[in-house]
């Protein structure tokens, strides 16, 4: 008898047609006949589960055949050509072991399968279809990234989760305390002040969650040359929208002597490299999440495009790059109306991004040299004193994928920028430091993980391709 999982029996690896074999997993559907039943068993292993064939002359058959979807079992069988459609084989039991049964209260019945529904029931969510699917495409894209720039020279660092430095600017940190806040009149002040004496705290200065790792990726940038980090990073900004988690994963490459040219070249690499593993490794995944969102547009009243024929021709074509400016030459002068005005110097919207991808270029877009007011303090100044070297890559349907640039590499503009922000150089010594001491010109940028995953699966919601999504007002499992 071969113990081995559902994967390898519909691929018949290390096993064939007549051999005994023991799957374990969990029932899809049981149906019931006169003399046998048919179960569906799916162990998550791969797309499609395996038909078992329970006849009434095992001696179990009787427990067998009341048992409910969700059950688990363990059935050891003979393995025999299949007579049905759709499959090669089936198994023939000989010997079922019940793990552990289910009853009417178990919430993924047929009938109660909403994306919302799955939400709420987020530790079933890998029990069905949908969802093993979607994990096993984030899998492929984590083990895509890994190759992608293990291949093209880079190394893998791990980068701080607890920070001392608001690195992106923006305010939109998670605080780290030992102070106990349930007792905030008796914490250590500072004299004099209502403010808390963070000197006294666990770490002696004020530590939050990092909302990026990339300071520090440049800090080995600046000396392995190569780098790139994949973690995950937290942002306390309040944006309840189908694109933004409070915590999410980032893969930040960061490379000395690269420019902001080069840094689009990677990033235009990396995108269709993911989409490119992603049609080699996960094809009937695609092919399952593409069914479930043709199926459930029915419903919904949408639009269905199979985003597949998209990314094909993603893979295939160059992406569109242009500036900050003329993106604004571009958006002043359509006739579509936008919800927030269009004005060099203010923040593209959402909607502005849509607008470049899914109607003016029809393709991804890489926007380069923003307003320096747009952008965080580390960005490399250009000439005109208005923009810098900033670079963010555009898809349709999600909008920002990608946030990079060429970083500023001279101290005395570094410092100068800082001070114009009204930021404390003091926690930022050490950044500062790879400016005094041989500095170099590099780059580098951030992909959002699963906006990439939503991208390539096509899932409309960033909460369904993350196993436990947090969320302003939400942290549950
Ligand atoms: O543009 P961002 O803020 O860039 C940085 O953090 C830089 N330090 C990256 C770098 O140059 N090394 O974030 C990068 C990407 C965004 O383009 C977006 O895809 C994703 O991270 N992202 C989020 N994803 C989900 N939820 C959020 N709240 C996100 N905020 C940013
Ligand atoms: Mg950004």
């Amino acid at each position: 008898m071969i113990r081995t999982e559902i994967k390898s029996v519909l691929k018949e690896e290390g096993v064939r047609v007549g051999q005994n074999v023991f799957v374990s997993g969990w029932i899809q559907s049981i149906r019931k006949s006169k003399t046998f039943c048919f179960v569906v068993l799916n162990d998550g292993s791969c797309q499609n589960p395996l038909q078992i064939i329970v006849d009434d002359t095992l001696k179990e058959y009787e427990s067998i055949s009341k048992l409910l979807v969700g059950s688990c079992l363990g059935v050891e069988g003979e393995l025999a050509a299949s007579q049905g459609k759709g499959q090669s084989v089936e198994l023939k039991a000989l010997r079922v072991i019940i793990y552990g049964e289910t009853n009417e209260d178990y919430p993924l019945q047929k009938k109660a399968t909403s994306l919302e529904f799955l939400r709420e029931n987020a530790h079933l969510r890998a029990r069905t279809k949908l969802f093993s699917a979607i994990f096993r495409v984030r899998h492929h894209l984590a083990m895509a990234t890994h190759k992608f720039f293990s291949d093209e020279g880079f190394y893998y660092l791990n980068s701080p989760i607890l920070t001392a430095v608001d690195a992106e600017g923006a305010g939109e940190m998670f605080s780290v305390t030992k102070f106990d806040l349930k007792k905030a009149g008796e914490l250590p002040k500072i004299k004099g002040s209502s403010s808390l004496d963070f000197s006294q705290d666990y770490f002696g200065k004020e530590t939050s969650l990092c909302v990026t790792g990339q300071l520090e990726a440049e800090c080995f940038a600046l000396g392995m040359g190569k780098v790139y980090t994949f973690g995950p990073t937290f942002r306390a900004e309040n944006s309840n929208t189908s694109r933004h988690l409070s915590e999410f994963w980032m893969i930040e490459p960061e490379a000395a002597f690269m420019d902001l040219e080069g840094n689009a070249a990677l990033a235009t690499k990396y995108v269709k490299y993911l989409i490119q593993y992603a049609f080699d490794h996960a094809h009937d995944e695609l092919e399952a999440i593409q069914s479930y969102l043709k199926f459930s547009s029915k419903s919904s009243g949408e639009t269905y495009e199979d985003n597949r024929k998209v990314l094909e021709n993603v893979v295939q074509a160059d992406f569109v790059q242009i500036t900050y400016t003329q993106a604004i030459d571009i958006l002043e002068s359509t006739k579509k109306k936008f919800e927030f005005p269009v004005s060099w110097g203010a923040e593209l919207q959402s909607e502005h991004e849509r607008f470049l991808t899914e109607e003016h270029f029809k393709s991804p877009v890489i926007v380069t040299d923003y307003p320096k007011d747009c952008k965080a303090f580390y960005m490399k100044q250009n000439d005109d004193n208005e923009t810098v070297r900033a670079m963010d890559v555009l898809v349709p349907g999600i909008g920002e994928i990608i946030g990079g640039s060429q970083r500023e590499e001279n101290l005395e503009k570094l410092q100068s920028r800082i001070k114009e922000l009204g930021m404390n150089p003091e926690p930022l010594w050490w950044y500062l430091d790879l400016r005094k001491f041989g500095s170099a010109p590099h780059s580098g940028f951030g992909l959002g993980f699963e906006r990439a995953i939503q991208y390539i699966t096509g899932m409309k919601n960033i909460r369904d391709v993350i196993a436990f999504p947090r969320t302003p007002k939400n942290c549950d499992f």
